[in-house]
């Protein structure tokens, strides 16, 4: 089979359309910039769509709030591997995106006055970490969802150009490095194309599939991620993974943290109220790594429920069944579907589940893509820009707080298309001419797909390093486990260079699809296990029983050596490190203590 390719021209493509890929384009569209948007599913059905309780502002609807306080609890719920100055940015912005997301016509819930509805999420806090405040804006449990809606449709008033089901392949880099577009195949036709754009903003998620248990689409394979890796550039602190409390046993759904925002309870089967014990005063609403670790200890120590003890029990039984209805219709809804459980009537099985990565294609506030470059310096790869839940502002740090996610997407989906608008329009960027070479990469992977006789399976291996995954990097992390893990992820790796597809057709081929996604999980898992087998210290959602618990080192925290940002290359596998940056932007650095709750 000859492979053909032809070449389409804009301002700006954007890959993916969920809620910062959405944001970006409104940014670019309004500007009056010829902007394409690719995306593997219809953009109301990207995972923002998952998103359930809500997106934090300090707009102090119900109670005082703000902007310090959240930049002090973001840093905090960080472990302080948070650029401060990304931090500052996007707690001081938030108030104003939500707004402008009013603004669109999302339909809040709402207070009696007629503000926006606020609930409170684990480890927002009033007072530099007194007492839990109401800061999320929530749209019942389903504002990802009414999120996507309102952003597709003012996409459209501003003319926003969808390529719907479009597989992109591979970025476009010259020479000097600079980002001219992407390769993206078509998947009704099997048509390849070149995306020749003078910017380029990626904003495809998560790749939590890496993982055999998640709260994550399938969709969320961590394309940008890969191609990012496959195009040279770094990827920052991939070692943290947020594993979400409350996925419901056995499904993987996700049972928002809403629910004990609206006063659920986890409990052992003693009936316990457990985190009593491990977070005394923020309790059920502590930050959710601290969450997630007491609900694997409880089930280790043999206080699980269900025949296996595998599960703990999220109880709102004794929640008004009216508020229930109102501001959880989903979760009773997913309750019955995927637990069989009235949560009116009885708790629900919930299991840690992997749900978010905090690491990702590394970018500074501006959503510029940054890589270092020299003795300490760090430059912006000229023509591209990341936003959303791959790319790594860093925000998150170690660990993100709920509802954080969404505020990220809002943010820096918006500074990314800001960003790059000012670009295009001071004419720094142009349609620099496309490389000979252009698209001999992408055409050899989907050739080899077309010829490879003889291979592994693409499903078996992607469950195998999905399983590989599970046991070698989760929640609790062991030093031999992880270089064990290291060494197989190498093998199912090479396993994936060699894959099989039965189906050679290029038309609809889903099988053609799922194959060019392995060759992106597999560089997000890579990069995982190998940052966490270096890094020997326990920091945020990354614990390793090695980590020597000494009073320099409380909890296994090592700021001395580790207080820093890892970044996997992908050639030769190797690592590098870069500095947290401590400074904000105009407030004082908010100084490394001890994180209790
Ligand atoms: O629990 C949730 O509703 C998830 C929110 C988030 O991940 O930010």
């Amino acid at each position: 089979m000859t492979l053909s390719y032809s070449v389409r021209k804009f301002d700006a493509v954007i890959v993916g359309a969920g809620g910062a890929g959405l944001r970006a384009a409104i940014q670019l569209s309004e500007a009056g910039m010829k902007t394409a948007v690719l995306t593997k599913v219809f953009p109301t059905r990207s995972h923002t769509v998952a998103a359930q309780g809500g997106v934090a502002a300090s707009l102090g609807n119900s109670e005082e709030d703000n902007w310090r306080w959240h930049m002090y609890d973001t840093v905090k719920g960080s472990d302080w591997l948070g650029d401060q100055d990304a931090i500052e940015f996007m707690c001081k912005t938030a108030n104003e995106c939500v707004i402008e997301l009013e603004h669109y016509g999302m339909p809040f819930d709402r207070l009696d006055n007629g503000k926006i509805y606020q609930r409170p999420f684990g480890g927002h806090m009033s007072n530099f970490g007194e007492k839990p405040v109401r800061r999320s804006c929530a749209a019942a449990d389903r504002t990802g969802h009414a999120m996507l809606h309102a952003m597709y449709q003012r996409n459209v008033m501003v003319n926003t150009q969808f390529f719907v089901e479009w597989q992109a392949l591979d970025l476009v880099r010259d020479a000097e490095g600079e980002v001219l577009g992407v390769t993206a195949m078509d998947m009704e036709t099997g048509e390849i194309v070149v995306f020749h754009a003078k910017a380029t903003i990626f904003a495809t998620g998560g790749a939590g599939r890496i993982y055999y248990s998640s709260t994550n689409a399938f969709i969320n394979t961590g394309d940008g991620v890969g191609m990012a890796a496959r195009a040279g550039i770094p990827l920052e602190d991939m070692e943290f993974w947020q594993f979400h409390p409350t996925g419901v046993a056995g499904a993987g759904v996700l049972i928002t943290e809403g629910v004990r925002g609206e006063g659920g309870i986890l409990r052992n089967s003693d009936g316990e109220r457990f985190m009593e014990r491990y977070a005394p005063n923020a309790k059920d609403l502590a930050s959710r790594d601290v969450v997630s670790r007491a609900m694997v200890t409880e089930i280790n120590e043999g206080r699980g429920c269900g025949p296996n003890k595998d599960f703990v029990l999220l109880d709102i039984t004794h929640l008004d069944p009216a508020t229930i209805m109102k501001r959880l219709p989903g979760i009773h809804e997913i309750g019955v579907q995927f637990a069989g459980v009235d949560c009116l009537k009885e708790p629900l099985p919930v299991v840690p589940t992997c749900h978010y990565q905090m690491g990702g294609i590394p970018t500074n506030y501006l959503g510029q893509v940054i890589v270092p470059q020299g003795e300490n310096k760090a430059v912006p790869v000229p023509g591209f820009y990341a936003a959303g839940e791959c790319a790594c502002a860093s925000v998150h740090g170690a660990n993100r707080l709920g509802t954080n996610s969404l505020l990220d997407l809002l943010v820096f989906g918006k500074s990314a298309g800001e960003t790059a608008v000012k670009d295009l329009k001071s004419g720094m960027r142009s349609h620099k001419p496309l490389p000979q070479d252009v698209i001999d990469k992408t055409l050899a992977r989907v050739d080899r797909l077309n010829n490879q006789k003889s291979g592994a399976d693409v499903h078996e291996t992607r469950l195998t390093m999905q399983r590989t995954m599970q046991k070698h990097a989760g929640v609790f992390r062991f030093k031999d486990m992880l270089s064990e893990g290291v060494t197989k992820i190498m093998e199912i790796s090479e396993q994936v260079a060699q894959t099989e597809i039965k189906d050679k057709s290029m038309v609809f081929n889903t099988a053609r699809i799922e194959a060019l996604e392995l060759d992106n999980l597999i560089e997000v898992a890579k990069a995982t296990i190998v940052s966490a087998n270096a890094r020997t210290e326990s920091r945020g959602a990354h614990v390793r029983d090695d980590a020597i618990d000494c009073p320099e080192t409380p909890d296994g925290r090592n700021d001395k050596q580790w207080l820093k940002h890892s970044l996997w290359y992908r050639d030769g596998n190797r690592l590098d490190y870069k500095p947290v940056q401590m400074k904000p932007l105009t407030v004082e650095t908010v100084e490394l203590k001890k994180r209790a709750y």
